[in-house]
């Protein structure tokens, strides 16, 4: 499906030089139409693994609580809550974990899912929440949300972009007109109060050049806090990633892939309580693409460098099949394993990565309710036959999967 492909390519893209392969005036009303109709009619469909109130007892695992792993006992679930850990639970079902480790679900910060496949693949690598990072079409998004037994779904707002632009064209190509673009820094304030309109979970900025100026990122950024929203900013070259510091947003998208961060950037970042999310699975794919021009060493030492400075890294991948030859595709769900691998051999431990994808990911986003493993939290968790706190590698010993206490009804994901 082109022109559905053509759709989402809009959500992430990379500045790919000067041309731009986009045609305008495309009508994409139906596909969307018909995508979210599927979404929806799949959500009121009778389910394997209905939410029940019976008791699990998850028996003799280790747990990775989001920041330590504690010795093996039993951690007992019921509804969509975790409710003890260290007690028995005579009534429950028992799952014996065998003297594996349980982790708290994973999130994924950044990816692009559009239909129930891809929420079904993030699931079943054991993504129990992701950030849908970025909106073209409400509908769409609203109907990758509460799926029983599938990934939550946080949702991202129509990315802010100028006219000119790469991610600006691609707006146009779209729409079939730039209504939808912010034009200069008098019209900012009001375009924020036109995006969130629908009700995102956050706002997307788009930090590129030729794009947005920093006054006009500013004044995005100012009136997205004013409605109480984070901001997600992309930035993938280093003057992009200056500005997205510069203008204070909560979340910095990519790493540069032309030159590292600064240390005093970096200083800087950390001071300002902002959070990188490196997503350096896509980084990976597009410099082995384009190595002459994208230079993944230097993503690297911008890992090396926040870690030092202490800004919270946060797991990302930038999962999506666009494909078409110009964005490289990155599976949903095992993109989010290679990204946790990337991230130790950038510098990470094997435990800041999991935090990277458990903990830190939670509360860097204020998802107060996930991400650790402890009573009264979302019973999202990921059960392994092996201990990724000694190697990571071993996140890929899935054995099973729970989203918000139902547990993944399909396969588990092959690696
Ligand atoms: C979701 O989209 C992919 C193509 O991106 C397609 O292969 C798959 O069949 C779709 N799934 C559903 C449920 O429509
Ligand atoms: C999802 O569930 C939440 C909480 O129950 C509800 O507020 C929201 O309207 C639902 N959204 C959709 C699209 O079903
Ligand atoms: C800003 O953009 C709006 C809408 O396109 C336009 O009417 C206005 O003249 C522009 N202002 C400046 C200062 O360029
Ligand atoms: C890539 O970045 C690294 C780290 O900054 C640097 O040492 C190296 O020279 C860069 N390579 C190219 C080809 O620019
Ligand atoms: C998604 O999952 C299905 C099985 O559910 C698998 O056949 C397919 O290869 C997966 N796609 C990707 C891109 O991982
Ligand atoms: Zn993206």
């Amino acid at each position: 499906m082109f022109i559905l492909s053509l759709l989402y390519a809009f959500f992430l893209l990379f500045s790919l030089g000067a041309s731009c392969p986009f045609h305008e005036g495309v009508n994409m009303a139906a596909d969307f139409t018909f995508v979210a109709t599927e979404n929806n009619n799949f959500r009121s469909m009778p389910r394997d693994a209905p939410p029940t109130d019976d008791e699990i007892a998850i028996n003799n695992v280790r747990v990775f609580d989001g920041d330590k792993l504690l010795p093996a006992t039993t951690v007992v679930i019921r509804g969509n809550t975790i409710i003890s850990i260290g007690h028995s639970s005579k009534t429950g079902k028992q799952v014996e974990g065998n003297g594996g480790v349980l982790l708290p679900g994973l999130i994924d910060a950044h990816a692009h899912p559009s239909n129930i496949t891809d929420l079904q693949n993030l699931s079943c690598y054991g993504v129990t929440t992701t950030m849908l990072m970025a909106c073209f079409q409400p509908q769409l998004c609203q109907s990758l949300k509460n799926h029983t037994g599938l990934v939550d779904i946080v949702a991202g707002s129509l990315p802010a972009a100028g006219p000119g632009s790469v991610h600006g064209s691609i707006i146009v190509a779209v729409d079939g007109n730039g209504d939808r673009l912010v034009s200069n820094v008098s019209t900012a304030a009001q375009w924020v109060d036109e995006a969130v309109a629908w009700g995102p979970d956050f706002i997307k900025l788009i930090a590129e050049s030729p794009g947005l100026d920093q006054k006009t990122l500013d004044v995005l950024t100012e009136q997205s806090h004013q409605h109480g929203k984070q901001v997600a900013c992309h930035a993938s070259a280093l003057d992009a990633y200056n500005q997205a510091a510069t203008a204070r947003v909560d979340h910095i998208q990519h790493a540069p892939l032309d030159q590292p961060i600064s240390t005093e950037l970096a200083g800087y970042m950390r001071s300002r309580g902002q959070v990188a999310t490196p997503t350096l699975a896509i980084l990976r794919a597009i410099s082995d693409a384009s190595p002459t021009t994208r230079n993944y060493t230097a993503a690297e030492e911008t890992v090396r460098r926040l870690k030092a400075a202490g800004v919270p890294i946060v797991a990302g991948t930038d999962a999506n099949l666009i494909g078409g030859g110009f964005v490289p595709t990155v599976a949903f769900g095992v993109s989010l394993h290679d990204e946790l691998r990337l991230l130790v051999n950038a510098g990470l431990s094997p435990v800041e990565a999991l935090r990277a994808a458990t903990s830190v990911a939670a509360k860097q986003w204020g998802l107060d309710d996930r991400g650790v493993i402890a009573p009264g939290k979302r019973a999202d968790l990921v059960l392994l036959s092996e201990n990724p706190l000694e190697d990571i590698h071993a996140t890929t010993t899935i054995q099973k999967v729970w989203l918000a206490g139902v547990e993944f009804s399909g396969a588990i994901g092959s690696f």
